[in-house]
């Protein structure tokens, strides 16, 4: 680990590309705690006057570390802006989870040279889980050079010291961390309204085969619980309505700590005492879900009837191909359990189609397991290959037009079980938190149940924040519609 600028030849000693053996050999050293997080007090007016920028590609953990980095420029004294031509920083957090993200950002770059051209003193930085790899980093230093910083997910801590030195710099500066660093705790946070997302662990040693993201996020690390559980107050005692629990894999939280027994269920009853009015989590792995936590959530309280378990295939051989570690049965077992214990649990998942050899039964397996579930909705992707994933180098026979048809054909049993979903609402009143107006009609307020379905209802501006009683009128593909019940008429 170190800070490197282009013209040091020896770059891969620092950086090494995502490799299955070299990640798998992960050591158990323990993960340090740090508490004592401070902006340097020489960086600590070094944004005065100036503004960022933060463009945002990724999951819910990315868009959480955007929240990180905001908050360690404020503290710096830099304020946000829209707009492009007023920032001074410019930031693009990346994802490499497919390579359509991938591509937006090398897109974004390209415009992005124009700005630059307009404006040297502008710095441009790449962050997130593309810096991680290290085709990426050489790409960008061969064909976009104009970029001033790239830094990765585990030295965000670091932006204040990488900022500076890329401000007076005319090389690019580089830091990137092949392996995880320890946890840093005490970090700044811009979060903003009524919802906020909370980090339980970092990294992931599931090691799906397709997937990029043990590489680039790490190995498994939780948060002590007395630090979480101190977050969730603190938010609590902010106003903040409800509270998403984050992690690549949250079933897995507590499995690292050796010195004490606690699992995540443990967390989630816990958490269930604290006073703000709903939690959720993502992601659960079907492997890890235990009996303990289904308890734990059928007490619901503020734990909502919402579960998101991916599924990504309903194969048995694909499944076993993927390195998921679950089989078909296994999972609708999982399910049945969960419905069994909380009968209005909404369900969703995340589906991959046309992984290398899949057939057109073994897709099929996964069209009749969504029948089976009834699930409410779901993230549908078609496979892309990741460079350095055991499934890259697998025989990717299966035609792009196929693996669209597919694709094209799921969401079409999905959309029918969301309406049948849907439907079911209509006539009930249900508890929902209105988050804003509506994106598209500034007349419709837009909110959630506690089952994440997305409502519109009709009602006044002062309900936003609020959780309130919406009775359901009407059922649309992906959302409902109601009318807000005020409190006498319920
Ligand atoms: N940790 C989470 C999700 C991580 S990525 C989990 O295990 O569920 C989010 C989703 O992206 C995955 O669930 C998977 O469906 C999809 N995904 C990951 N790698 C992919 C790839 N190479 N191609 C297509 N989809 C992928
Ligand atoms: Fe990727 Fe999720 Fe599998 Fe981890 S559990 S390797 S994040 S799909
Ligand atoms: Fe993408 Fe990284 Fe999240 S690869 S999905 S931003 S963990």
């Amino acid at each position: 680990m170190t800070t490197k600028n282009k013209s040091d030849k020896d770059f891969s000693i620092y950086f090494q590309p995502p490799s299955l053996t070299d990640a798998k050999k992960r050591g158990k050293e323990d993960i340090k705690v740090h508490y004592n997080f401070e902006i340097p007090e020489d960086m600590q007016q070094f944004g005065k006057d100036k503004y960022y920028l933060i463009q945002t590609y990724g999951c819910q953990m990315n868009e959480h570390d955007t929240e990180t980095i905001m908050g360690l420029l404020e503290q710096m004294g830099y304020q946000a802006t829209d707009d492009r031509r007023q920032a001074d920083v410019i930031l693009l957090n990346t994802c490499a989870v497919r390579e359509n993200a991938e591509d937006k950002v090398f897109g974004e770059l390209g415009h992005l040279k124009h700005l630059k051209a307009e404006k040297p003193s502008l710095v441009l930085g790449v962050c997130g889980c593309m810096s991680q790899e290290e085709a990426v980093v050489n790409r960008i230093l061969q064909k976009h050079a104009f970029v001033d910083l790239i830094f990765g997910t585990h030295n965000i801590h670091r932006l204040p010291n990488l900022l500076k030195e890329a401000f007076y710099s005319k090389e690019m500066v580089i830091e990137v961390w092949s392996k995880e660093g320890d946890i840093v705790e005490n970090l700044p946070k811009k979060r903003e309204g009524i919802k906020a997302w909370v980090n339980i662990m970092y990294g992931c040693d599931k090691f799906c085969t397709y997937c990029i993201v043990p590489y680039t996020r790490g190995k498994e690390r939780s948060r002590r619980p007395e630090d979480v559980l101190a977050e969730v107050r603190d938010l609590a005692r902010q106003g903040f309505q409800e509270i998403m629990l984050l992690g690549q894999n949250v079933n897995a939280y507590g499995k690292d700590f050796d010195d004490i027994e606690y699992t995540f269920g443990d967390l989630m009853n816990d958490i269930s005492k604290i006073d703000i009015p709903r939690v959720r989590f993502t992601t659960s792995h079907p492997r890890d879900f235990d009996d303990h936590l289904i308890e734990v959530l059928a007490k619901k309280g503020n734990l909502v009837e919402q579960i998101h378990l991916p599924v990504q295939s309903g194969s048995n051989e694909i499944l076993k191909r993927m390195s998921r570690k679950y089989t078909r049965e296994h999972y609708l077992e999982l399910v049945a359990k969960i419905k069994n214990a909380i009968p209005d649990v909404g369900m969703t998942t995340d589906i991959i189609v046309g992984f290398p050899g899949e057939t057109e039964e073994q897709f099929e397996d996964t069209l009749s397991l969504v029948k089976e579930v009834k699930f409410d909705s779901a993230y549908t992707f078609i496979y892309s290959p990741r460079e350095g994933t055991p499934a890259a180098d697998m025989d990717d026979d299966v035609p792009m037009e196929v693996k669209k048809s597919r694709l094209y054909r799921l969401n079409a049993v999905l959309a029918e079980f969301s309406k049948e979903s849907n439907e079911s609402f209509k006539g009930k009143v249900v508890d929902v938190l209105v988050e804003g107006e509506s994106k598209n009609n500034s007349d419709v307020l837009a909110g959630r149940t506690r089952t994440n379905k997305l409502v519109h209802l009709v009602g006044p501006k002062e309900l936003i924040g609020k959780i309130v009683p919406v009775r359901i009128t009407d059922a649309q593909t992906w959302y409902i519609k109601g009318e807000w019940v005020p409190a006498s008429a319920v």
